[in-house]
């Protein structure tokens, strides 16, 4: 009835999760299975978005359901509602919510005493939508994960690097985090996570030497608007042709976007990467059409 985080998942959900997602993504608009059909879920959003919004609002309707979305800014929480108020009130009219804001708690608490199916559209603590996207992109260009070796250069302790961790402790896969030092994330996360295939550098070129999927985010997040010293420590860590030159032959790349060019990518090497990185963009719809349809069977 929930999906907050990968953490929170295992191997099995999200093989699940992917597998339903690759046969959705190719039957779309062959198949008259609704299972949202009568119900009407509520996206709740206190942060910026176009693709998760767009890709949740369409991904509701092709299963049947009816959608509203609801702006942080215009509902009484953006007045300081407690967030255990608004989830009783939906709770008891709405059929699901889409939560996008800054606190994990938030949804959890949401979940918790609304009792409604949730989705974590996004958190400071995670983006586990998202990584079901990148995972189902990397099966359709590498096949399988298998053997791979996986790296995020970036910000190594935001809502991304934390998601892509947890899915590789779970799936297995090498997965090495590039960042400034005060970006990797902290040694009480590494222990909670315990995974010996997950390592941290803050040498980019060595994390990318043989690497067959380079991953790379915003250096701020949302919320993080104007913090020019933090930014000032990613001068090394652009996603650039030159850094890609250490890479395996047939690697490929991902930004979950929006992107900032000439900072996390360059343009040439985003430009290059298009048709993954749109590809990427575009498989949340059907990832997320899984997650949908799995909370309510
Ligand atoms: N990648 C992603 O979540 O994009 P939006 O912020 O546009 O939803
Ligand atoms: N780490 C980014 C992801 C955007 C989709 C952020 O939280 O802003």
């Amino acid at each position: 009835m929930k999906f907050l985080s990968i953490e929170e998942s295992n191997s099995h959900e999200l093989e699940s999760l992917l597998h339903l997602a690759a046969e959705m993504k190719s039957t779309r608009g062959m198949t008259s299975n609704q299972p949202l059909a009568g119900q009407t879920w509520a996206i709740i959003f206190t942060k910026a978005s176009t693709r998760t919004r767009v890709s949740f609002e369409v991904g509701i309707r092709e299963l049947g359901g009816n959608v509203m979305f609801l702006s942080g800014n215009d509902i009484q929480l953006g007045r300081g509602e407690p967030i255990k108020d608004t989830a009783r009130v939906l709770g008891r009219m709405v059929h699901g919510a889409v939560i996008r804001t800054f606190d994990q708690e938030d949804v959890e608490d949401f979940y918790s005493y609304s009792g409604i199916p949730t989705i974590n559209a996004l958190t400071d603590k995670e983006h586990p939508c998202q990584i079901l996207a990148d995972l189902l992109t990397i099966r359709e260009k590498l096949g399988t994960w298998e053997s791979k070796k996986v790296v995020f250069v970036g910000d190594g302790n935001n809502n991304m690097s934390r998601s892509w961790m947890w899915a590789a402790k779970y799936l297995g896969f090498e997965f090495v985090v590039a960042a400034p030092k005060s970006c990797l994330p902290p040694q009480d996360f590494m222990d909670h996570l315990d995974a010996p295939n997950v390592a941290l550098t803050t040498d980019p070129a060595a994390a990318a030497k043989n690497a067959d999927v380079i991953n790379t985010d915003v250096w701020l997040s949302m919320g993080q608007e104007g913090q020019d010293e933090k930014e000032a420590l990613f001068g090394n860590y652009e996603v650039n042709e030159n850094l890609l030159s250490h890479c395996a032959p047939n690697h490929i790349v991902l930004h979950c976007l929006p992107a900032y060019r000439g900072k996390e990518i360059s343009e040439e090497t985003l430009e290059a990467h298009a048709n993954t990185i749109f590809q990427q963009a575009e498989n949340r719809l059907h990832a997320q059409k899984a997650v949908l349809a799995t909370l309510v069977e």
